[in-house]
C-alpha cells in the first residue's frame, strides 16, 4: 500500500537507473492508473508517479473545478496547482526522486500548465497533451529554459486551436522551450502521440543525460 501522503496516488519506481521520473496526470474522470501504459511506452523503466485529482464532478476526478467545458474556475485552479506542487515536493521526499516532468492529458495536461506558471521549479519539464490555457490572464513567471511539448489536436472539440496557442506563448514568454506540435486527430489520444512524446522525452534525456 502507498504511504498516506496528501493524494491518492500510485507509486513505481521504475527499473532504468537515473531515468527522470515522470509525474502522471490523468483526463477528466480518471484515476492515478491510467496513464500507466502510455508512460510506460513512452518512457520505459522510468519512476511514476501518479497522483489522483481531488474534484469531483458528477462523481468524476477532476484537479480543478470548472464552471462549464473549457471555463474553468480560475480561483480553484491556482489553490489546487499550489497544492499539487507540494505534493510533489512531499512525494519527492518521500520516495527520494529527483524533479519530475509532467506527462498529463486533458484536465492533467491544464493543471500542469498551472504548476509551471505558478510553481516554475516544481516540474523539470512537461508533455501536455490536448492542453489548454488554465489562466485568461497567465501569471508573470521566470521558466528557466523548462522545456515543454504541447500535442493538440486539429480536430479536437474541447480546445480550439487558438487556446492552445495561447498556452504556448504564455509558456515561451515565461522562458519555457516550447515545441507544438498540431496533429491529425481529436481530442482523444494517438499512436502518433506516443511516438512524438517518446522521441521527445529521449531527447531530453540525450541533451541532459537522463
Ligand atoms: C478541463 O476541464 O480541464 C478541460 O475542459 C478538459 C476536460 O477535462 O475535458
Amino acid at each position: 500500500m502507498e504511504p498516506h501522503l496528501s493524494f491518492v496516488h500510485r507509486f513505481e519506481p521504475g527499473t532504468k537507473s537515473g531515468a527522470r521520473p515522470l509525474l502522471l496526470l490523468h483526463g477528466t474522470g480518471g484515476n492515478e492508473d491510467d496513464l500507466v501504459p502510455l508512460a510506460e511506452m513512452i518512457a520505459p523503466g522510468s519512476p511514476m508517479l501518479a497522483p489522483r485529482g481531488k474534484v469531483l464532478e458528477n462523481g468524476m476526478p477532476r484537479f480543478f473545478r470548472r464552471l462549464a467545458e473549457g471555463v474553468f474556475d480560475e480561483e480553484d485552479v491556482h489553490r489546487r496547482a499550489l497544492e499539487l506542487a507540494r505534493f510533489i515536493e512531499e512525494a519527492r521526499k518521500n520516495y527520494g526522486i529527483g524533479v519530475p516532468v509532467a506527462l498529463g492529458y486533458s484536465n492533467g495536461a491544464n493543471i500542469a500548465a498551472a504548476v509551471l506558471l505558478l510553481r516554475p521549479t516544481a516540474l523539470s519539464g512537461a508533455v501536455l497533451l490536448r492542453s489548454m490555457a488554465p489562466f485568461v490572464r497567465p501569471p508573470e513567471v521566470k521558466l528557466a529554459s523548462t522545456p515543454v511539448l504541447i500535442l493538440s489536436g486539429a480536430r479536437d472539440p474541447i480546445v480550439p486551436a487558438a487556446n492552445a496557442a495561447r498556452l504556448a506563448s504564455a509558456l515561451e514568454v515565461a522562458g519555457a522551450v516550447v515545441d507544438h506540435r498540431t496533429l491529425p486527430v481529436g481530442h482523444e489520444l494517438s499512436p502518433l502521440d506516443v511516438k512524438i512524446a517518446r522521441g521527445w522525452l529521449d531527447s531530453l534525456a540525450a541533451v541532459h543525460g537522463q
